[in-house]
């Protein structure tokens, strides 16, 4: 658009669609985006909301509101761009990958934090964008908005040969606790209670969500590495001594093959050193040897600013 305005629908007002709202409306001055508004929100427990206003989150409904229909919303909607933040579903890509699918045929650019659709239907969804001159941005999937497979924009031309990374906070953490003598339940109970484990933690435990991560950057390096395809492996089995050892539930991809599983890192390797819900990746690349990037890999406001990276990167 010629005067640089947007409109934003959020589909799906939980805890990242409202950290979204909050990061967005404290940062939009400083970022000159003052022609940019959020102006729909639809969710299933608050409805639809239209021209929220910045106290929203002070004001939100109490009574469960009547049943939506979403896709109806995004197709008649004028916002140009959807910021869809609901559930993961690694079987199907779950109600998030109707949403993306209808958003990008109506030629809206779509920003994602939802693992589901673009693990499931990364392929048909980037063509679907590329069909409609829309952007498809999901850099919450992997990482929260600490830099992960971005950061290869910056090195033009460079060629990654394989990476390896700790990209579950969840799992890192119960293998951290169990290293100094808590049992595996207690420390997943822990987990869950701190808000670091998914709704359904077997999607950490088992290494699906480490596995659909690796997907998604085994997608953007052109690999051939589908969620299906992955060999993974959880952390059920690991033992007391295995964690004390150093065994953290690694993620690894080259162009030929890709893993999840548990495996001893030596002392002297960095990743070893990761603690807790911190996540890690190391590219090796062609130009550099070995990059890393370090830092949160989930959170209410991490994961929003993954969300404020896809949204500048979109309208810049
Ligand atoms: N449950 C995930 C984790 C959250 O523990 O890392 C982000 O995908």
């Amino acid at each position: 658009m010629s005067d640089n305005s947007h409109n934003i629908l959020i589909i799906g007002f939980g805890t990242v669609g409202q950290g979204f709202f909050e990061l967005f409306n404290s940062k939009k001055k400083e970022l000159g985006l003052q022609n940019v508004r959020i102006s729909e929100i639809v969710d299933m427990r608050y409805g639809h909301i239209k021209s929220p206003g910045e106290d929203l989150l002070k004001n939100l409904p109490s009574q469960k509101t009547p049943p939506v229909d979403v896709l109806k919303v995004i197709r008649e909607s004028f916002c140009d761009i959807v910021c869809e933040f609901t559930w993961v579903d690694f079987k199907t890509g779950g109600p998030g990958y109707d949403h993306i699918k209808t958003a990008l045929s109506s030629g809206k650019h779509v920003i994602t934090t939802n693992k589901g659709p673009i693990t499931t239907h990364y392929d048909e969804l980037n063509e679907l964008a590329i069909k409609n001159r829309a952007e498809l941005r999901f850099k919450g999937t992997v990482m929260a908005g600490t830099p992960s497979f971005n950061i290869l924009k910056l090195l033009p031309g460079a060629k990654v040969l394989r990476f390896r990374g700790i990209l579950n906070g969840t799992t890192n953490y119960i293998l951290n606790e169990m290293s100094i003598g808590k049992s595996f339940e207690a420390a997943l109970r822990d987990a869950q209670q701190k808000g670091y484990a998914e709704a359904d933690p077997t999607n950490d435990v088992d290494g699906f969500d480490s596995a659909a991560k690796c997907a998604i950057i085994s997608k953007i390096l052109g690999w051939p590495h589908d969620f299906n395809g992955i060999e993974i492996k959880g952390i059920r089995e690991v033992t007391a001594q295995e964690a004390r050892n150093g065994t953290k539930l690694l993620v690894y991809g080259d162009p030929e093959k890709a893993y999840v599983k548990p495996v001893k890192l030596p002392d002297d390797d960095l990743l070893s050193s990761i603690r807790g819900v911190t996540n890690a990746i190391e590219f090796e690349i062609d130009t550099l040897g070995k990059i890393y990037s370090v830092g949160p890999g989930a959170g209410r406001i991490e994961t929003a600013q993954a969300a404020m990276t896809d949204l500048l990167d979109i309208i810049s």
